[in-house]
């Protein structure tokens, strides 16, 4: 019978004025670094993108800490992807590296919430093995 287990969870705050800062000053060159084309697409229109950019890039440092990778050779920023289900709840996709490195620790689901205020956004992230 398989059992299900926690590999790790993780936590991230962010201030977003960084964050806008890092896009007014380097624009599609920091968000194609860091976010995928369906994650630039919800958040370019939006009339604060900041702060959504913001918390996608909080939860893909909780993901990094949950794995427990840290964010490089096992996990890069656009393995990652942060998408929504109809009511808006978020949801992580990995790929890559990242999917590489859940499928060699039988990680099978990462769940995220996500949460953001004027001034930072913030992330957890939770990853769910079975062996
Ligand atoms: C793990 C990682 C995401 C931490 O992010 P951070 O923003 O540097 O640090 P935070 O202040 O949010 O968190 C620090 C805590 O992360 C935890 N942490 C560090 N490495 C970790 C790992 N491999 N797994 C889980 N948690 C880890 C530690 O508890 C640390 O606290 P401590 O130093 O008091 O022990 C970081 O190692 C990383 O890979 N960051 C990417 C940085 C980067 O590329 N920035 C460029 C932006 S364009």
């Amino acid at each position: 019978m398989k059992t299900m287990r926690i590999h790790g969870i993780g936590i991230d705050i962010v201030d977003t004025a960084r964050i806008e800062e890092s896009i007014d000053r380097f624009g599609d060159r920091f968000i194609d670094r860091i976010f995928t084309a369906a994650e630039k697409a919800y958040c370019a229109p939006m009339s604060a993108a900041g702060r959504h950019y913001a918390a996608r890039f909080a939860a893909k440092e909780a993901i990094a800490k949950a794995l427990g990778t840290g964010i490089g050779a096992d996990l890069a920023w656009t393995d990652m992807e942060i998408l929504r289900n109809a009511n808006g709840k978020p949801g992580a996709n990995l790929t890559g590296a990242g999917k590489a490195f859940m499928d060699r620790n039988g990680i099978v689901e990462i769940q995220i919430s996500l949460s953001h205020a004027d001034n930072h956004a913030a992330a957890n992230a939770i990853a769910i093995a079975y062996d």
